[in-house]
């Protein structure tokens, strides 16, 4: 908590204006079978094959400016996912998620729950290359990287899944729904429970809303012990 720099303190939630999600599903460019074959082939892939296959994509027009592919970090078994929208221009020279400002925020968060980088905790992000000016990912952008993110899950077949802000959660839950309506509640995405909180480099521009991430952690906390009790029934004090 201390690390956070914040006093969890209780607020009422606050409407926000959602935006708009274009549902389009991919390039115009690719028929729609090509697309179902591409995703079905991903679904099989092993680790080191879904590694390279992101390494050489050019499925979408954000591989044309990147440094560095961003595939993700961590435990490849975590219990615990925490997914961002986009690598940012740190992520895209070293080709890491999260390792600029916004990630040291979210290295603390992480700690404050007793929680590591690497340690049953795997991070990752909805698209995998950076789109330009830190702008948002697009529908199709994202689109054309679900299937490496849905395979990601199904390999590592974490307990609970953290969306980190609106981007991420608006695609995962594919809803418009501001974050404020989408936080405080258990959401599932493809059968595996998913929690929302803000982004923390939206929290390092917004500090009073770090009390409310706060009651988002202890919620995931809380949520991730009882599926643990749940899978195992002895652990019960
Ligand atoms: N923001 C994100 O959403 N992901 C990163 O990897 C870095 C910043």
């Amino acid at each position: 908590m201390r690390e956070l720099g914040l006093t969890p303190f209780w607020r009422k939630k606050q409407g926000r204006t959602p935006t708009t999600v274009d549902t389009k599903i991919h390039d115009s460019n690719e028929s729609d079978s090509q697309h179902l074959d591409r995703t079905k082939r991903i679904l099989h892939l092993d680790w080191p094959q879904l590694k390279a296959e992101v390494e050489n994509c050019h499925a979408c027009p954000l591989s044309q400016a990147r440094l560095h592919t961003v595939f993700g970090v961590g435990d490849e078994q975590a219990d615990w996912l925490f997914i961002g929208e986009g690598p940012g221009a740190r992520e895209d020279e070293i080709g890491e998620p999260f390792v600029g400002q916004a990630g040291k925020l979210l290295d603390s968060m992480l700690a404050a729950v007793q929680l590591k980088r690497g340690s049953n905790v795997y991070i990752t992000n909805i698209v995998k290359c950076r789109p330009p000016n830190n702008r948002n990912p697009e529908c199709n952008e994202a689109e054309q990287c679900r299937p490496y993110l849905e395979r990601q899950i199904a390999l590592i077949k974490p307990k609970l899944i953290i969306a980190l802000g609106k981007v991420a959660a608006q695609n995962l839950l594919t809803t418009n729904d501001s974050i404020s309506n989408l936080r405080g509640r258990l959401h599932s995405y493809l059968g595996t429970p998913l929690i929302v909180t803000y982004h923390p480099a939206y929290l390092l521009r917004s500090l009073m809303d770090k009390s409310k991430a706060w009651e988002d952690l202890c919620f995931a906390k809380a949520t991730m012990e009882s599926l643990a009790i749940t899978a195992n029934p002895s652990l019960k004090i």
